[in-house]
């Protein structure tokens, strides 16, 4: 595979033709993660193009999450929509591939057996089974007997408030969308993962519900201390769950800042009317209004930019020479006759 500097993964210019990334804007001496913590997840320099280097969706993307052992972090990716973020969830996920860059969980590059959970946006579950089954069946999976996946499934549907609904089908017609999430994350819960990685999970409900589904998340995760990635567009969704933020710009997708928010657990509505609440809602609204102003600005700075080394007709042409390059030449020979 060949790497966006075009050189292949030996070192050696590589046949594939790639045209190399701008220079990364990103200072990444700012993300540099703490020498006493363990790292649980780690990306480094994460590029990817989908059209053999014309255009880089990611660029060099790098982020560390750290955490004391056992107690995990709650970080939320928060960016605008098209940024990258579903993308580089899966990557941590072992889904997808970058086109070049390092994935590490736990210090060792991923694997298809790394123990992630994972909830989309979308309703993922099996909605010809009961919301029960659909809970215990990780655990079915790995071969744990049927009435102890049962019995612990049930477990993990009282924690999410829904073990009066679990004999329900998981689909739309027995399930309310914020119910068809309780079942999805309890899904994801019922193995204990390390790491649990959330893909805007909310998105579909409506304000009230989405609110509760906070609420119960943030409680759950003090209860589990797992770390989770959540990602999302919404800046008080991200500060109101989060111990860490982190930030993504656009075009190409990068991480562009990492915010920590000193508030304390358990967060509930008086959470945000906390002025620290507000001032960091509005901090983390305006660095994602310059990122997208920034991308704005280079997009059109692009488009009005002639493709390199072709020089416009009629155009005056600045040229300059160290003076000790230049040389003096007879022109008698070259000069046409008048
Ligand atoms: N298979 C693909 N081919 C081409 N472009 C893709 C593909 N998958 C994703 N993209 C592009 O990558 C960018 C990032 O997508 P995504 O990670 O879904 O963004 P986000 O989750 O932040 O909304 C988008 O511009 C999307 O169009
Ligand atoms: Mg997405």
């Amino acid at each position: 595979m060949a790497e966006p500097n075009g050189r292949d993964k030996n070192g050696a210019n590589g046949s594939t033709q790639v045209i190399a990334p701008r220079a990364a804007r990103t200072d990444i001496a700012h993300f540099v993660d703490n020498p006493d913590l363990p790292n649980i997840i780690e990306l480094k320099h994460v590029h990817k193009t989908y059209d053999g280097g014309k255009t880089w969706t990611i660029q060099d993307l790098n982020l560390v999450v750290d955490a004391p052992p056992e107690n995990g972090r709650f970080i939320c990716i928060l960016g605008k929509s098209g940024c990258g973020k579903s993308t580089m969830l899966r990557y941590i996920a072992h889904l997808d591939s970058p086109t070049s860059g390092e994935i590490l969980i736990n210090g060792k590059p991923r694997g298809p057996h790394t123990r992630v959970g994972m909830v989309f946006q979308r309703y993922s579950n099996f909605h010809w089974y009961s919301a029960v089954k659909n809970v215990a069946l990780p655990l079915l999976y790995q071969g744990v007997p049927k009435n102890e996946a049962y019995d612990r499934a049930m477990a993990m549907l009282e924690a999410v408030g829904l073990a009066e609904h679990a004999h329900k089908y998981a689909g739309d017609f027995e399930l309310s969308g914020g119910q068809q999430q309780r079942v999805a994350i309890a899904r994801s819960l019922i193995s204990n993962p390390k790491i649990l990685l959330l893909d805007e999970p909310f998105g579909a409900l409506d304000g009230v519900t989405r609110h509760d589904m906070r609420i119960l998340l943030a409680k759950l995760w003090e209860t589990m201390r797992c770390t989770i990635v959540f990602v999302t567009h919404e800046e008080k969704e991200a500060v109101f769950l989060g111990d860490e933020v982190w930030v993504m710009a656009p075009r190409p997708g990068r991480i562009v800042g990492r915010h920590l928010i000193c508030l304390r657990y358990p967060r509930d509505f008086e959470t945000m009317k906390k002025p620290y609440f507000m001032d960091k809602v509005a901090e983390l609204q305006q660095q994602l209004l310059d990122t997208v102003q920034q991308a704005a600005r280079e997009a059109a700075e692009e488009q009005k930019q002639p493709a390199s080394g072709v020089v416009p007709q009629n155009e005056p042409v600045a040229m300059e020479a160290a003076p000790e390059s230049a040389a003096v030449v007879s022109e008698t020979a070259s000069t046409p006759p008048t």
